[in-house]
């Protein structure tokens, strides 16, 4: 069977325009709050598959979407590496052990020894599969080597990134290297995923606009795309979406390049701009802006004018990056119908 997500990821003929909400399994379902409740924390709700699995397949029974994304955190590959994780409360993320020398990175496992500790991934992903319906999809995915980096060396999030951004300048070497290490686990942990049975993956740049344009091929994009190109050679059905959050001024100036199917396009960066630039090479996907889904009727705006620009296909309605915690699922589902609704050809 057909699925509607794939055949839109490939610019295929579609009835409507497929939609999923990054970061749909969280916090803003009481269903979810009541499973991470009985998991422990985060983390023991990220290796637990039977858990997790029930979590990546909430959004799709309770909100309607068109794919389900796993769930886990891209912070499992420094975690698997040997780094030392916990999730403060109120803080998010922290490492107690960052990457600051090449000592540093040496005490770090490879990609061979990562790849293997993160069966409770692909576990999760054979359990979804037994239960996802036929017609929706799963996305898979990972964080892109310079967004795990940005945590490897600061230890935590960071406003500012200026221990990572002084080692780009000051010692470019030790990046690559740390960067180049990332990307080996990234690749061997996707192909996993693929492996375990997710129809898709998507790598996460959540922090790309961190790097000034001229910076950001050497440090990020290369990477994505050397990940994008090492999957699509050995899994041309599996469709690719790169989001690389926060770089409207890579896009003006044209620089998108590689082989990879969709394009995640984030709030700041108009769907208008990276459709003249980018969508005749590439599927858009998102990009409302995710604090309008606190609001009905800015919702209806933003989702009628996408549609509108749109109207030819080769789009996948999604925010323009993660929802937040405390929207009203009743709002989370206006979105979601609104868009398969209005975009609808048949
Ligand atoms: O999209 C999904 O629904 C799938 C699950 C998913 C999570 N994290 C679950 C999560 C995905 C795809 C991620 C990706 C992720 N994790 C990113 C990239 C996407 C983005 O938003 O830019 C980043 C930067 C992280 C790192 C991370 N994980 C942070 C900064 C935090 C703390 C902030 C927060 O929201 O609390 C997390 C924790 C996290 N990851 C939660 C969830 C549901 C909240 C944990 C909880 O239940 O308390």
């Amino acid at each position: 069977m057909s699925k509607i997500f794939i055949d839109a990821c490939f610019g295929r003929p579609t009835p409507y325009t497929p939609v999923w909400m990054m970061r749909q399994a969280g916090r803003y379902l009481a269903e979810y709050r009541a499973v991470r409740e009985k998991a422990g924390t985060f983390l023991d709700l990220c290796r637990n598959p039977e858990l997790a699995a029930e979590v990546t397949l909430q959004p799709v029974e309770i909100v309607g979407v068109d794919a389900a994304i796993l769930f886990s955190d891209i912070l499992v590959i420094p975690l698997e590496m040997g780094m030392n994780l916990s999730f403060v409360a109120g803080e998010g993320p922290v490492f107690s052990d960052p990457i600051r020398s090449r000592e540093d990175l040496e005490r770090l496992r490879s990609a061979e020894e990562t790849a293997p500790r993160l069966e409770y991934v692909y576990e999760t992903i054979r359990l979804v599969k037994e239960r996802l319906p036929e017609d929706k999809a799963f996305i898979g995915f990972a964080g892109a080597p310079w967004t795990l980096a940005t945590y490897m060396i600061e230890g935590q999030g960071s406003k500012t990134y200026t221990l990572s951004k002084k080692m780009l300048y000051t010692d470019p070497e030790l990046l690559h290297a740390i960067l180049r290490k990332t990307t080996e686990a990234v690749k061997l942990y996707l192909a996993r995923q693929i492996e375990a049975g997710v129809e898709a993956v998507q790598i996460f740049d959540s922090w790309a606009a961190a790097i000034e344009p001229a910076k950001y091929d050497e440090f990020s994009w290369k990477y994505m795309v050397e990940i994008a190109e090492y999957l699509k050679e050995r899994y041309p059905h599996v469709p690719v979406i790169l989001f690389p959050k926060g770089i409207a001024a890579f896009i003006e100036r044209g620089w998108v390049y590689g082989n990879f199917d969709v394009f995640g396009v984030d709030w700041g960066t108009p769907m208008a701009l990276a459709k003249e630039k980018l969508g005749d090479r590439y599927v858009l996907q998102g990009n409302m802006e995710p604090t309008r889904l606190y609001s009905k009727e800015a919702t209806q705006e933003c989702v009628a004018a996408l549609a509108n620009l749109m109207k030819e296909g080769r789009h996948i309605f999604n925010l323009g990056h993660g929802i937040l915690p405390d929207v009203p699922v009743e709002n989370a589902r206006h979105f979601v119908r609104l868009a398969q609704e209005l975009s609808r050809r048949d």
